[in-house]
């Protein structure tokens, strides 16, 4: 069953990478960052793997998204932006009815969902939007800032931190634990099934 599990996991990503080596790469730096954060806030080491896999595949659904709207260079229509925006939702639509996928759910439906309700596809606020989620929120914020994209280079780190810190609808202690322990730290920590391999990447147990 386990076996069976881990192939899955990595089927799906590879998927994702064939779908995008950009957004895989994302996913992957997501996970990594993501993994980081969690440890320092004391999470075991079965949460770490939850963590792991859910912000791993938290964009699963973009893989059902036309190329030309994902990709697209120019501003969206709101069409295009509420297609996008139904990539939470599909994700979980390919994950629903596999077993063994219970436990990444919340995530993959709740990572674009804010604490002050401001976020989708739900607005859910604080009280209702698990740790895990709020994590790879996070994380999936600084890398979407940091990273480059073919049609923008990445933001500073300076305007980053000030982008992140004064946004209302991210968890301050998420955000306090990434700044002043996580980014702190060099990268070695990272627990080995975080080694990056875009298609034979090591899963957590
Ligand atoms: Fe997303």
């Amino acid at each position: 069953m386990l076996l069976q599990l881990t192939i899955v996991w990595r089927r799906l990503y590879s998927l994702l990478y064939m779908k995008s080596p950009c957004l895989a790469g994302h996913s992957h730096r997501v996970a990594q960052l993501s993994v980081e954060i969690g440890a320092a806030l004391g999470l075991d080491t079965h949460l770490l793997g939850v963590l792991f896999k859910g912000a791993l595949l938290h964009d699963i659904g973009k893989m059902l998204i036309p190329r030309e709207v994902l990709f697209k260079k120019g501003a969206l229509t709101p069409t295009e932006r509420q297609e996008i925006q139904s990539h939470p939702s599909l994700g979980v639509q390919i994950l629903d009815g596999v077993p063994g996928f219970e436990e990444i759910r919340e995530i993959v439906l709740g990572h674009h969902e804010k604490i002050d309700g401001s976020g989708y596809p739900r607005g859910l606020s604080a009280p209702k939007i698990p740790i895990l989620t709020r994590i790879v929120t996070v994380a999936d914020v600084y890398d979407a800032l940091r990273a480059q994209r073919p049609y923008r280079k990445g933001f500073p780190c300076p305007e980053v931190e000030k982008i992140i810190k004064e946004d209302p609808g991210l968890d301050k202690q998420v955000v306090e634990t990434l700044y002043k322990q996580v980014l702190a730290q060099p990268a070695a920590r990272w627990p080995a099934f975080c080694q990056y391999n875009p298609i034979k990447i090591k899963m957590p147990d």
